[in-house]
Parts: C-alpha cells; sequence; structure tokens
C-alpha cells in the first residue's frame, strides 16, 4: 500500500479511470475499486472520491454503497452520481432536469472564501454530463458554487469534510477542474503529492526484490513500451535473474526483429532472440477468421515461449507487462457481465499453461504513467513514444488467409507508410496507424499494360485508449506523395485507399 493514497469508489461511469489520472498526474497515488467491493482497509485511505454513473439514483437500477466506515469520518469527494446520491438519500431531492444539460456551461456563482474553490474564478468552464439534477440539497447542504441552469451544481456538508459537484472535474472540458482535485486532495485532505516516477522505481525495484529474492524470472519482450519498461525495471531489481525472450512471430513490422533485439541488447537487457516465423507461418496455413488467427498465434506464441523457458533451470516466476486499465474490476451496473467486443489478450492463457508465479510490475500504472516511468530510466524516447501494436501483429492486418509472400507485401507499405509519418513529423500526432492488406485485387494500368493486383488501406488515428478513435486528417500531400511511393516501390500493389471510419462503429483493425 502507498502512502497517503485516495480511493476512487466507482459506480461504473466512462470517466472513473480519468479521474484515476488526473489524480496521478497531481502526483498522488489513487486505486479503483468497485463501490460494491470496496478494499478491505477503505479506513486506512485518507480520503475518498465518489464517481460518476450511468444509472439514476431514482428507479429500480440504484447503486447503494456502504459509506458508513467513510462518510464523516473522511474527506469525500462525490462527483455526478455520487453528488445525487448523497442528496437524495440524506434529505434532499434528485428529479430529472428540465433543461439539457450536457456539455459546456459556466459557473455564474462561486461561495467566496472557499478552500475548494480557491483560485478559481466566477466563469469557470466545467462539463456537465446528467440527466438528473439537484433539486434540493440534503440537511446541512449548503451551496458552493451555481451555474446558470444547474442551481446546485456543488455543495458541501456543514459539519463534515464532504464535498459534492454535479459536473465532472475529471474531464479536460472542465478547465479548473485538476485545480478542483487539487484543492480537495492537498488543501483540504491534507494529501501529499510524493507519487513521482522515481518513488515509484524505487518501491517497485525494493517490492520485486523483496518478492522474487534471488528466484530466475522470465519474461516474454514484444517491441513494445509496456514490457520493454517491465523489463528494465526488473533488470535493475534482479539483473542477470531476469531471462528476456523476444520471439519473431514473422509477423512484425520490416526489419523489427532485428532492430529492436540490437536496441534490447544495448540496454543490458539478458535477452535471448528466437526466430520462429516458419513455426507461426505453418500453424496459419489457410485460416482466415480472425479469431481462429489469434488463437493459432497466440498457441504457437505459448509453445515458442514455453520451449524457450524451459531451457533455463529452475525459473520460477514468469513476468507480465500488464498495466492498470487491464486489472480494474469493472462494474456492471445492471447486474450482468460487461461487454468485451473482441478478446485482446496477446499472451492469453501463458500464467495457467507454465504454472509459475507472476510478477507484473506495472500493474497499478497507467499507459501515461509507464512512459515516465521508462523515461525516468532512462529508456530511449523514440521506443517510449511507439505507437501500440497489437499481438498478432502483421496477421490481423492481412484480411483472409496469411502467407509469406502477402506478409512480405504488407511489410514494405507499412514500412513506407510509418517512415513517411516520422519524416514529415506526423508520427507522434497520431495514436496509431498502419496498413491493411485487402483480400481483393483490383484492376489497375501500368505502362500499356493491365495490372490486376492487391489493394491496401492505411489508416491512421487519434485515441487515449483505443477504447473510441476518430480517423485522423492527414494531409492531402502526405497522402499523395504515400500513395506514390506505395504503388511505385511495393510490388504487387496498385492501389491505396485510405480509412475515414471512426471507433465506434468501426473498431482500429480491420480484423
Ligand atoms: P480494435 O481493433 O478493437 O483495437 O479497435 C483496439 C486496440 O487493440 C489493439 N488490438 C489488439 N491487441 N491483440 C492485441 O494485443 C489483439 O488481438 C488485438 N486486436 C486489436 C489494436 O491494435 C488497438 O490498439
Amino acid at each position: 500500500m502507498q502512502q497517503n493514497n485516495v480511493l476512487i469508489l466507482d459506480f461504473g461511469s466512462q470517466y472513473t479511470q480519468l479521474i484515476a489520472r488526473r489524480v496521478r498526474e497531481l502526483n498522488i497515488y489513487c486505486e479503483i475499486h468497485p463501490y460494491n467491493h470496496p478494499p478491505k482497509n477503505q479506513s486506512e485511505f485518507k480520503a475518498i472520491i465518489l464517481s460518476g454513473s450511468p444509472n439514476s439514483v431514482r428507479g429500480e437500477n440504484v447503486l447503494h454503497p456502504d459509506l458508513s466506515e467513510i462518510r464523516g469520518k473522511k474527506p469525500v469527494l462525490a462527483v455526478c452520481y455520487g453528488a445525487q446520491y448523497l442528496a437524495h438519500f440524506s434529505g434532499g431531492q434528485v428529479a430529472p432536469s428540465n433543461t439539457r444539460e450536457y456539455g459546456r456551461a459556466n459557473l455564474s456563482y462561486i461561495k467566496s472564501d472557499e478552500t475548494f474553490f480557491e483560485n478559481i474564478s466566477v466563469g469557470s468552464q466545467v462539463w456537465m454530463s446528467h440527466s438528473d439534477t439537484i433539486k434540493n440539497l440534503p440537511t446541512n447542504g449548503e451551496l458552493l458554487a451555481s451555474t446558470k441552469d444547474v442551481e446546485n451544481a456543488a455543495y458541501k456538508i456543514k459539519g463534515e469534510q464532504t464535498f459534492a459537484i454535479q459536473f465532472h472535474p475529471e474531464v479536460y472540458h472542465s478547465k479548473d477542474g485538476k485545480q478542483i482535485l487539487e484543492n480537495f486532495l492537498v488543501k483540504i485532505a491534507g494529501v501529499s503529492q510524493t507519487w513521482t516516477p522515481d518513488s515509484f522505481v524505487e518501491s517497485t525495484v525494493a517490492a520485486i526484490q523483496e518478492k522474487v529474492g534471488n528466484d530466475k524470472v522470465v519474461l516474454g519482450l514484444s517491441g513494445g513500451v509496456d514490457s520493454t519498461v517491465a523489463a528494465v525495471l526488473l533488470n535493475k531489481a534482479i539483473g542477470k535473474n531476469l531471462y528476456c525472450i523476444f520471439v519473431n512471430n514473422g509477423l512484425l513490422r520490416k526489419n523489427e526483429f532485428e532492430s529492436v533485439l540490437t536496441q534490447y541488447e544495448g540496454m543490458g537487457l539478458n535477452v535471448k532472440g528466437v526466430d520462429a516465423s516458419a513455426r507461426f507461418l505453418k500453424a496459419l496455413e489457410g485460416i482466415s477468421d480472425p479469431e481462429k488467427k489469434r488463437k493459432a498465434i497466440g498457441n504457437s506464441f505459448i509453445e515458442v515461449f514455453d520451449d524457450e523457458a524451459h531451457k533455463i533451470t529452475d525459473v520460477t516466476w514468469l513476468a507480465q507487462g500488464t498495466i492498470y486499465p487491464d486489472v480494474i474490476e469493472s462494474v456492471s451496473v445492471n447486474g450482468g457481465p460487461s461487454a468485451t467486443i473482441k478478446s485482446h489478450h496477446n499472451v492469453g492463457g501463458l500464467p495457467d499453461y507454465m504454472k509459475l508465479k507472476i510478477v507484473e510490475p506495472l500493474r497499478m500504472i497507467f499507459k501515461d504513467e509507464v512512459r515516465r516511468v521508462g523515461a525516468s530510466m532512462g529508456i530511449d524516447s523514440e521506443l517510449l513514444g511507439r505507437h501500440p501494436f497489437p499481438g498478432p501483429g502483421l496477421g490481423i492486418r492481412i484480411l483472409g488467409d496469411i502467407t509469406a509472400e502477402k506478409v512480405r507485401i504488407l511489410q514494405e507499405v507499412d514500412a513506407v507508410f510509418i517512415n513517411g509519418l516520422k519524416e514529415d513529423g506526423l508520427y507522434d500526432k497520431v495514436w496509431q496507424a498502419g496498413a491493411m492488406l485487402l483480400p481483393v485485387n483490383s484492376v489497375g494500368v501500368m505502362g500499356d499494360e493491365r495490372t490486376y493486383e492487391k489493394v491496401v488501406a492505411l489508416r491512421a488515428v487519434e485515441s487515449t485508449d483505443g477504447m473510441t478513435a476518430d480517423w485522423v486528417n492527414l494531409p492531402y500531400e502526405f497522402l499523395q506523395k504515400t500513395s506514390n511511393k506505395i504503388i511505385n516501390q511495393v510490388k504487387g500493389v496498385n492501389r491505396v485507399v485510405y480509412d475515414i471510419s471512426s471507433k465506434p462503429p468501426a473498431t482500429i483493425e480491420w480484423e
């Protein structure tokens, strides 16, 4: 348990993880727990934040937290649903709102001399997203702020350190949202801002040493940010007792295996590169169904990795680059299981299969923090800034069955696209980019010859976590130049298209 931490009780809001990220940006450690499974030691937390929810405090789907250990005893900040909950069940009233209360609004009244609103002025923009409204404040409620349409936009409970806000401080459109969180957590709750990448590295290295001792640990490197940062942390903690395995599944980007392996060696990691391309291609022969491809790639990976791991004597731990969004228990607001659209586990099943103990040094941090931790340990910024790349690699970007020739074509196309983005300074403006090889041929002309060759689609998206994504408006000149280069340089392609679909409803990958 980290010192001075903050508990976020989740009621299923789409913004709950954003609350945690804003709090972490203040260098304060926090944890998200479902409202109905709070941690046993909740009274040890220094402050509690109640999240929003898609549910209403009226009607059948009310989510009832047990606040008996918290309310009036600890500083509490209730956001949106939380604010409505405290009002509705403590002598106030919540009712459907008459006016639209979604989007930007401005604070038209702020109670003066309130620490909660220190350094925030009337006019400050906030983000509203609710369909119920607080008509009457709860018993002992005192109004702290209003907007034009929402009179009870913020209140506190007299005699308690309990604060409630109808708007969302965690959303960037609430311009002073971070200041509000800081006022509450630092000035009111007295939480100290000591959660930094350096402090994380120091405490995690010590924790790994304590947990693992002199045992051997095996870790699969993927070339991605998470496994790399996990490896460097473990290397700091246990040095040569960390055995890294980097598998070439034959579906990596062009030259990726060689260049990343060299980088890993340069970082002092004890790493073994295993070229298993032929084995993966064989396992994929004739398979077109996307989920079957994922399975074939996943299973081959497990076999190859397990073979290699068994060559290391007495290994007892498996390290993984799991990060916090993968482990946050999701709240199922209506009782059913929460929906998953595609199965995205790179190496699903590996821990069970190998019967090793698990060490996951990044399991409590977010992606942006992984990058900051990586930077604080001196990992190259280009490596840390890499776009996400799916575990099955080009295997799910070649639509239909996979052959060595199709992999070659897509690697060439992808390299032209990605290098072009880098050369034109566009790479860092894009969250993820790649090319898809389509299972159709199209007619073209080259000189006097009629061609009948492959079509490729380019995709570039903006996103924060891959859950939603917008296609990127890349400059026409860039698209023109890239298309020309691909058609001229990559044998077997005569047509390039650009994907202008956002997620939802389209996914980022085509398979
Ligand atoms: P979708 O296509 O679902 O992708 O919009 C969202 C993010 O997940 C990545 N992705 C995968 N990652 N194994 C992975 O490790 C997979 O099978 C897989 N499928 C999609 C995708 O690249 C994007 O970043």
